[in-house]
């Protein structure tokens, strides 16, 4: 098993062109994409559709009007033309009883976008703090011959909290009975998690994103939330466009 680790957004146009037919590739946007859409489905939703446009956003929901919309743009909800997304990107938004059964049409800033530059790979998955064991044991469980990590990062930069995320990832895979092959950004992440490892929300709640996100009222509560481990036993895999809970 080789595992590689995409570090910054500026890899992604690469990475949406190259073969990944025997690839499985884990995305993570810790703040808070990926975090999001775990608790969404984790909460009862149908399914995640994630795109990289407000238009195609709103192109899905004006063919299918049961679709809810999600979505932040410098953080916060989006408002077009006199009309407000559904929610946010606030994984403490979507309630069960918001949630329950409907599918939802997300776009990001850079979450979505990772997600999709790997839409072709072999197997998609999103990956959070909150979901990292049950990820690495569905990964465990394939056996692939190749694994990247694809930090989502913030806007054309690394972000330190989704590589800390990755790292975390490549320890747990290590504890397997296959001993992974790491490339050297894979090691990068792995040097990144052993150092914060002690002290992970303090050390992330230093990164660029979250201070943002400090910043704004009302998201200081993601923060920790997106932070806390292995609460979500579920794995979330993308299929034709749509990111599901995989049974
Ligand atoms: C993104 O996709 O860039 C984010 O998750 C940003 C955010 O939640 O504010």
């Amino acid at each position: 098993m080789n595992i590689d680790v995409i570090l910054t957004p500026a890899e992604l146009p690469a990475l949406s062109k190259s073969n990944l037919n025997k690839t499985a590739c884990v995305v993570f946007d810790v703040l808070r994409a990926t975090s999001t859409f775990v608790t969404a489905l984790r909460n009862g939703a149908a399914a995640i559709i994630p795109v990289s446009e407000i238009s195609e956003a709103l192109e899905i929901q004006k063919k299918r009007p049961r679709v809810l919309t999600a979505g932040e743009r410098h953080g916060v909800k989006i408002r077009v033309e006199g009309q407000e997304f559904d929610f946010g990107n606030s994984p403490l938004e979507f309630l069960p009883e918001k949630v329950k059964g409907r599918t939802i049409v997300s776009t990001t800033t850079n979450g979505t976008r990772a997600l999709r530059a790997c839409a072709h790979a072999n197997t998609v998955l999103a990956g959070a703090f909150l979901n990292l064991s049950a990820t690495a044991n569905f990964l465990r469980g394939k056996q692939f011959q190749t694994i990247v990590l694809v930090c989502a990062g913030t806007r054309e930069n690394p972000a330190l909290e989704d590589i800390i995320a990755a790292g975390a990832l490549c320890d747990e895979l290590k504890q397997g009975p296959e001993k992974p092959s790491f490339s050297d950004s894979a090691r990068v992440a792995l040097a990144a998690f052993r150092h914060a490892k002690t002290d992970l929300v303090g050390k992330i709640c230093e990164s660029e994103n979250a201070q943002r996100l400090f910043a704004i009222p009302g998201l200081r509560d993601d923060i920790r939330f997106c932070l806390r481990g292995n609460v979500f036993d579920l794995v979330a895999r993308m299929k034709g466009g749509k990111i599901t809970i995989s049974r």
